[in-house]
């Protein structure tokens, strides 16, 4: 099943004052979600991850193009009561506290006060601020009130969550518990929609990822998919290797050095492998490792945008 089809979006802002300017944000963007996943929406600042999120959070309009969310056009109310959205930068009400927050958000919602409370004593717990629930949200640390903004969105139950840069901004242990709990989410089978200008959120994190720069998409699917490239070289470690074996390794390999006491070769492809192998049983090496040479997800960025500030750590 889709959970979110996104068809040619587009984007124009009009910027300046007296001649306004047009200013393309986002560029005829296609991509599908499917149920369940994690789907990680990634490109440097400026790309236009929060443009896209608001079209489709209805809070602006598009230029064109369309999309439906769980098999609803992305304008329908009724479909907007089963996704929940935490904002780039959540605006939060510094003096309430973390239960009144959740409390006034279910409202909104029109949550009977019974589920309210039933609800909050649960999204506490899994966003672990059960001991914080009566402390005022200004004395929250970032990671607190991004884990309360997280709590806020699944107020509804929501099928869908969407995220704008909910790492952004937080320590290692911050990352990694909003981490954690979007992988909770997806145990729980929802489907969770990300944006994130970070490297390692979505390697260790996405089912699938797009890349989007200046308002286009760049690629689109899971990360092997995305890594292609010269990935049928593989690299082979041998130890106890002899004289004899390696000469008829170098016959083989593309490459081959030796550090302390261990021989590393690059083979060109499988055949290779086969061939490599054979001559190791033959004069008793022995195989230390024996592992694909895939190009990285930073490497395979790197490329892509050359100059362009794309962090690899926040
Ligand atoms: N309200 C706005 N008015 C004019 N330009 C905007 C507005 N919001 C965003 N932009 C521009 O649209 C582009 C995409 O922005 P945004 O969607 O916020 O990117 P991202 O979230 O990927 O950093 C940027 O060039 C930004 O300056
Ligand atoms: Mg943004």
């Amino acid at each position: 099943m889709i959970a979110i089809n996104i068809h040619e979006l587009t984007k124009d802002y009009f910027v300046g004052f007296w001649r306004k300017r047009r200013v393309r944000a986002l560029d005829q963007l296609s991509l599908t979600v499917n149920e369940g996943e994690i789907f990680g929406f990634l490109g440097p600042n400026g790309a236009g991850k929060t443009t896209t999120l608001k079209l489709l959070m209805r809070l602006i309009y598009p230029t064109s193009g369309h999309a439906e969310i769980l098999g609803k056009p992305f304008d329908d109310v009724a479909m907007h009561a089963h996704i929940g959205y935490l904002p780039e930068n959540p605006y939060f009400y510094d003096y309430l506290t973390a239960e009144e927050f959740l409390a006034y958000s279910g409202r909104l919602f029109g949550l009977s006060s019974t589920r309210v409370k039933s609800k909050i004593d649960e999204l506490l717990q899994v966003v672990d601020l059960k001991d914080a629930r009566r402390l005022q949200l200004r004395k929250f640390s970032k990671g607190m009130l991004q884990r309360a903004g997280i709590a806020q969105a699944l107020i509804n139950d929501p099928e869908i969550i969407f995220l704008d840069e909910p790492m952004s901004g937080l320590d290692p242990i911050g990352r990694r518990e909003i981490r954690d709990l979007i992988l909770g989410l997806k145990r729980e089978g929802k489907t969770v929609f990300f944006s994130t200008h970070i490297l390692p959120d979505v390697e260790t994190l996405c089912d699938r990822v797009a890349i989007i720069y200046k308002g286009k998409l760049l690629g689109c699917g899971s990360l092997t998919e995305l890594l292609v490239g010269d990935s049928s070289a593989i690299e082979m470690v041998v130890s106890q290797f002899n004289y004899e074996l390696q000469t008829a390794l170098r016959l083989i390999a593309t490459d081959q050095n030796v550090a302390g006491n261990m021989l590393r070769l690059t083979l060109p492809d499988q055949a290779a492998l086969f061939n490599a192998l054979d001559a190791v049983r033959a004069h008793g090496g022995q195989v230390v490792h024996v592992h694909p040479l895939k190009e990285s997800f930073e490497d395979y960025f790197v490329k892509l945008f050359a100059n362009e500030s794309i962090s690899k750590a926040p």
